[in-house]
Parts: C-alpha cells; sequence; structure tokens
C-alpha cells in the first residue's frame, strides 16, 4: 500500500516534468519570432550600397540605333535595347513562360523581343503579346548620364 503512494507520487512527479517540458519548449516556440523581431527592430540592417541598386553596364556607342544586347546584372541577364526613336529601355531577359533568354528581334514590324524556346513575343514595352507567356517582361530603370547607361530595378 505504501509503496504504490510512493508510485503515484513518483507518477505525479513524472507528469508535472513533462508537463513543464512541454510548457517550455511551446513558451520558446511562441517567444521566438517575437524575440527575432524585436532584435531585427534592435540592430536595424544596413541599407544597400547605391553600387548594388544602380548599375553602369555599357557607353551609348556601344548600342546603335534598333539593336539590344543582353549584359549580366548580378545574377540576371538584363537586356537593353536602343530604340530606333533613340529611347534606351532595360528588361528583364527571363522569358515570364519558363525563364529562357529572349532576343531583340528588330527586323519584325514594329521590332520586339521573341523567346525561341515556346514562341513568346513581347512587344517593345516589354508587355507580352503572343505565345504561352502570360506576364510581361520585368523592367528595369534606365538612366543615361554622360554616355553610360545605368540599369536598376525598379
Ligand atoms: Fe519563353 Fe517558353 S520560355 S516561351
Amino acid at each position: 500500500m505504501r509503496d504504490s503512494k510512493v508510485s503515484k507520487g513518483e507518477k505525479h512527479q513524472q507528469r508535472r516534468d513533462v508537463l513543464k517540458w512541454l510548457l517550455g519548449t511551446w513558451s520558446i516556440a511562441v517567444a521566438a519570432p517575437g524575440l527575432k523581431s524585436l532584435l531585427e527592430y534592435v540592430t536595424p540592417r544596413k541599407p544597400q550600397s547605391t553600387q548594388t541598386l544602380i548599375q553602369r553596364i555599357a557607353s551609348t556607342a556601344d548600342l546603335e540605333p534598333n539593336t539590344a544586347k543582353v549584359f549580366k546584372v548580378n545574377k540576371d541577364p538584363v537586356i537593353v535595347v536602343h530604340t530606333a526613336t533613340g529611347q534606351f529601355k532595360a528588361f528583364n531577359a527571363r522569358c515570364t513562360h519558363l525563364g529562357c533568354v529572349v532576343q531583340f528581334s528588330p527586323d519584325e514590324t514594329p521590332p520586339h523581343f521573341i523567346c525561341n524556346c515556346h514562341g513568346s513575343e513581347f512587344d517593345i514595352n516589354g508587355k507580352n503579346i503572343a505565345g504561352p507567356a502570360s506576364r510581361p517582361l520585368t523592367p528595369y530603370r534606365v538612366i543615361v548620364r554622360e554616355s553610360n547607361i545605368l540599369v536598376a530595378k525598379i
């Protein structure tokens, strides 16, 4: 009889230990995201340098009117087109269908971008106009400064 009381007491203690462990684990799981947010608030991230935001990729002399070239900007292929009317435009060259790199087709009327993988086509403003691509090309901001072509993500 006495042994069973002791073992009951031990069982209760074991249950309390398990409950304490579960409560401790749950408290950590609940508090961790809040602590992370608090740490991020107290130690804000450094802003990205402007070099990664705006990047020189070519000289205006590198692109004749009605031509385009693909440049690597960070890890993305960026197609820069010098239109027949003298504008510079830039887009992420990855086709929005499955990611093949598009090409500029200057001899078409009007000139536009084509993707040879599955036939998507995009107008000079990057808008999808034919083929399976359902979204426009991602535009980049173009800045022409002292004969330099600079691009930046929008
Ligand atoms: Fe461009 Fe499919 S990847 S059309």
